[in-house]
């Protein structure tokens, strides 16, 4: 449902194994069942994201992945594409994380795999942040920089289908998150751009997520003072008692 909140749990690297992410997944789905204004995507590494299918469909429940390639097929050796995601039941890809854009993702590359996630027909959570700020606000004309750039050849037709995160780097796995006043501003900000780019009605309709350092303490103040359409959610995701407690805490919002 359009106006519902998105809380995304990324899962990184943080299961060890099938079994861990099968009990994940299955409580996921159990919290996701009593939600009524919230709905989650769960995006576990690749080789456990069966782990992750439902046979009986919950609506608040939605399958994601942590990336695609560049590519649409062909030879590349270890690389994992979008329609074989699509495949598996995953509505949601994660593109441009800053953790992928370290090991070498540019915004070029970024705009490809957002490019191949679109085409297979699934949701793009496109992720975008400054490193640094700074009083000049020169992490704003880096910020404007890295959206346009990140959407340079993507249709302007597909812009339903993407999600906004706003992700502030230096506040991915640090220990506090950004302050929710400052979402706030951020999140106008990338809309604003947004709708530079796909137009205006595009961003007025465009969910914007904060992710950086979110728990079940500083959820909610984060969703209200910071007025994002939801959350990206990096290690609490895989703590159930506290990804529970912060997605009730959101729903009751
Ligand atoms: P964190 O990660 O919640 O562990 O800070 C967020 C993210 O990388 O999306």
């Amino acid at each position: 449902m359009a106006n519902k909140k998105l809380i995304v749990g990324n899962w990184k690297m943080n299961v060890d194994n099938y079994e861990q992410a099968k009990v994940l997944a299955t409580k996921c789905r159990a919290v996701a069942a009593k939600l009524a204004k919230t709905e989650i995507v769960v995006c576990p590494p690749f080789p456990f994201i069966t782990a992750a299918t439902t046979t009986s469909k919950i609506d608040a429940y939605h399958m994601g992945a942590q990336s695609a390639s560049i590519f649409e097929g062909g030879s590349h050796t270890g690389s994992v594409g979008a329609k074989m995601l699509s495949d598996l039941g995953v509505e949601y890809v994660i593109a441009g994380h800053s953790e992928e854009r370290t090991a070498g993702d540019t915004n070029e590359t970024v705009s490809k795999r957002i490019a191949r996630i679109l085409e297979a027909g699934l949701s793009a959570i496109v992720c975008v942040g400054e490193k640094t700020r700074d009083e000049g606000g020169s992490h704003l004309d880096f910020l404007k920089v890295q959206i346009k750039e990140t959407f340079a050849n993507i249709p302007i037709d597909k812009a339903k289908k993407i999600v906004m995160a706003y992700e502030p780097v230096w506040a991915i796995g640090a220990k506090d998150a950004m302050v929710p006043e400052q979402v706030y501003e951020m999140s106008l900000f990338v809309k604003k751009v947004f709708s530079d780019v796909f137009g205006p009605d595009a961003g007025l309709k465009v969910k914007v997520l904060y992710g950086g350092a979110v728990n079940s303490r500083n959820a909610r103040d984060i969703m209200t003072i910071g007025k994002v359409d939801g959350l990206l959610v990096g290690r609490e995701s895989v703590n159930m008692p506290g990804f529970t407690e912060l997605l009730d805490a959101v729903d009751e919002i």
